[in-house]
């Protein structure tokens, strides 16, 4: 259970070796009901094999799937109820966008009748009226990835399952469309396990990410959690942009940086790393007379003006920092300058990979 919600969707300890390649390692996941849970990886960490082995396509090595607490690992795809978007969206060419739609009901031997109803709604549902006789060639690919919508949700399935459906897509057609999906997602409440090596996207559509490395899930959390509170460095580092400081903890909760001392809340004594994003960075021309929060001067190398922020590059500390300005307008700084960490931003990390203080008390999985 997670907090009210039942559990939907259980992979407990799956395991799967594709020729000599460990695809998937020891995968263990829960998704409650009504949820959307993202896989977000690097390319070849084992999101499509996940997601193959939800839908039936990979019989797991090892390991178990469970819908509803009932054990499906041997149950074919077409006697599981989910429904797969493909990343090529897998359309019939020689049919229309109807008969697209509708492959799934006559394959399950839905009378005509019904079928044309249930098309029908799937057809208003995802924006795609007027469209119904053409077929996929004469389509966008927006109105493509729709049909592939469609015809997963047509047959009514109890999961939704998307493999990096918008990647055909231009950068801002994706934006759109992955908000009229997230949207459609919540209207229907349907509990959804989504594939994506974006970080952006998976951070703006998701309840939950499970980010994977190389077969594995190395963190579950709230993009919030992921964002502010990555279970380790390969995290951090593929979600976002993030600074890495060699820092000791002299003290519970006491940060020594250089000749800094601050508090983080959770850190435990030793060798770490701070995790300092490049937005929890504020940037002074001059050195602030208030003391209290770790501040350092730096020299900026190099400003890249991207409209709604500015990206610096500065010498700090004898390392390399990135720094996000924030609706920067005019103003640029050049030369000497001063970095003041905001404190309630940073994150500590043991010096073995593990996150110091865990989110919200939770263990990161594993
Ligand atoms: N049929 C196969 N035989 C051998 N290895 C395979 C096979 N299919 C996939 N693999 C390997 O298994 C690993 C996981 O593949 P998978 O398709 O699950 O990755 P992915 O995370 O979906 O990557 P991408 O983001 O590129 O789609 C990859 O390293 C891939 O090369
Ligand atoms: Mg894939």
């Amino acid at each position: 259970m997670r907090g009210d919600r039942p559990v939907h969707v259980r992979l407990r300890g799956v395991t799967k070796r594709l020729g000599t390649h460990l695809a998937v390692d020891g995968v263990s996941l829960e998704v409650p009901e009504g949820d959307f849970t993202t896989l977000l990886g690097p390319s070849g960490c084992g999101k499509t094999t996940t997601l193959r082995i939800l839908a039936g396509f990979y019989r797991p090595d090892a390991g178990d799937v469970f819908v509803r607490d009932v054990r499906v690992t041997d149950v074919p795809p077409h006697r599981r109820n989910t429904a797969m978007v493909f990343q090529e969206y897998a359309l019939f060419p020689h049919m229309t966008v109807a008969e697209n739609i509708g492959y799934g009901l006559r394959m399950r031997g839905v009378p005509a009748a019904e079928a044309r109803r249930r098309i029908a709604a799937a057809v208003d549902l995802v924006g795609l009226e007027g469209q119904e006789a053409k077929f996929p060639q004469q389509l966008s690919g927006g109105q493509q990835q729709r049909v592939a919508v469609a015809r997963a949700l047509v047959v009514e399935p109890e999961v939704l399952l998307m493999d990096e459906p918008l990647s055909n897509l231009d950068a801002k057609l994706r934006v759109r469309v992955r908000t009229e999906l997230r949207a459609l997602q919540q209207q229907l409440g349907k509990t959804t396990i989504y594939v994506t090596h974006d970080q952006e996207e998976a951070l703006s559509i998701s309840d939950r990410i499970a980010v994977m490395n190389r077969g594995r899930i190395v963190q579950v959390g709230t993009p919030r959690e992921i964002y502010y509170r990555p279970a380790d460095r390969f995290v951090a580092d593929f979600v976002g942009l993030a600074n890495f400081v060699p820092v000791r903890v002299v003290a519970a909760g006491r940060v020594r940086m250089g000749d800094l001392e601050f508090e983080v809340p959770g850190a435990a004594p030793g060798p770490a790393t701070l995790v300092v994003r490049p937005e929890a960075v504020a940037l002074s021309a001059a050195p602030p007379a208030a003391a209290g929060r770790p501040t350092f001067r730096g020299r900026v190398k190099t400003v890249a003006f991207l409209g709604g922020l500015a990206r610096y590059w500065i010498e700090a500390l004898g390392t390399e920092w990135v720094v996000d300005v924030a609706a920067p307008g005019e103003q640029m700084y050049a030369g000497e300058v001063s970095l003041t960490l905001v404190p309630d931003r940073v994150h500590v990390l043991h010096d073995q990979g593990k996150a110091a203080g865990a989110p919200n008390g939770e263990p990161a999985a594993r």
